[in-house]
């Protein structure tokens, strides 16, 4: 009976996480929206044992409270305290607002302190409140949701490197990875494994129609891989289809 906990869930990659994993009656789902988010679309996929909880990740004071709600009203039992831990925790939220044809001579400190708070600071409270509230099991499976433009390496070598502020979020978000995957051992969840994901080009609002592959696919991918890490796999960077990314 696992219980997972998906981070942006009303449209995109996180939707459709969430209906992969509510076709399974075993599966526990804990999936956030924003207060204000249309929820129509999450609603029509959600099974029984789906709870909705709001989280705006640009705010620590909304993912302070929906770390404690988690704790109080999803995870403990009608008898107090419960040994129900989340196994699976997937921060799928994220915003992309640089131009792209913005370049580094450019950039814009206002949009790029603005993606900062949801791609990077968000996902650290995210981790850091559950951890804190003792919400994930030792062997949580922790997915921050990176991308390509991500990778120092990659765009050292591409010719057309474009979404500059984005790009700078990710590789902060992948350097993030590295400290939580050692930290949150030190803080006793020995096995647990915190990676970054790239999802590929996907159709989705941030993907554009134009993309490459459609959310059914990439998210199937994506849950083979999370399902398949082991212990070492601790502090990787992974694409949807399993293969290793540089950093
Ligand atoms: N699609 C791609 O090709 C692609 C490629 C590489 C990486 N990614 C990454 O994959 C993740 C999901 O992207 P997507 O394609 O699903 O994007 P999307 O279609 O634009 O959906 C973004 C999701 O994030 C939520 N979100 C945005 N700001 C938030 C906040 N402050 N608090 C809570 N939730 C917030 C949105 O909720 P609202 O509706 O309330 O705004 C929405 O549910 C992102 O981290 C993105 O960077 C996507």
């Amino acid at each position: 009976m696992p219980t997972y906990c998906v981070i942006g869930t009303n449209r995109g990659l996180g939707l459709e996480f969430v209906r992969q994993l509510a076709a399974s009656p075993d599966n526990t789902i804990i999936a956030t929206v924003r207060p204000d988010a249309d929820r129509t679309d999450l609603e029509k996929v959600v099974s029984p044992t789906t709870h909705i909880l709001e989280c705006d990740t640009a705010s620590v004071p909304s993912v302070h409270i929906f770390s404690n709600k988690v704790a109080r009203n999803v995870l403990a039992g009608a008898d107090g305290p419960s040994t129900t831990k989340i196994d699976y925790l997937i921060v799928s939220a994220g915003v992309n607002g640089s131009p792209s044809d913005q370049d580094s001579l450019a950039l814009n400190p206002v949009l790029l302190s603005e993606q900062m708070a949801v791609n990077v600071v968000g996902p650290a409270k995210v981790l850091e409140f559950l951890v804190d509230r003792k919400a994930l099991s030792s062997s949580v499976r922790v997915i921050n949701m990176s991308s390509g433009l991500g990778s120092v390496a990659l765009t050292a070598e591409s010719p057309a490197r474009k979404y500059v502020g984005y790009s700078l979020t990710k590789a902060a978000l992948n350097m993030l990875t590295v400290h939580q995957g050692h930290d949150i051992r030190a803080r006793g969840l020995s096995q647990a494994v915190v990676v970054s994901m790239d999802p590929g080009w996907v159709k989705t609002r941030m993907g554009g129609e134009g993309a490459q592959i459609e959310a059914e696919v990439s998210i199937a991918g994506m849950l083979k891989v999370l399902h398949g890490l082991k212990d070492e796999d601790n502090v990787s960077f992974f694409g949807n289809n399993g293969e290793r990314k540089p950093w």
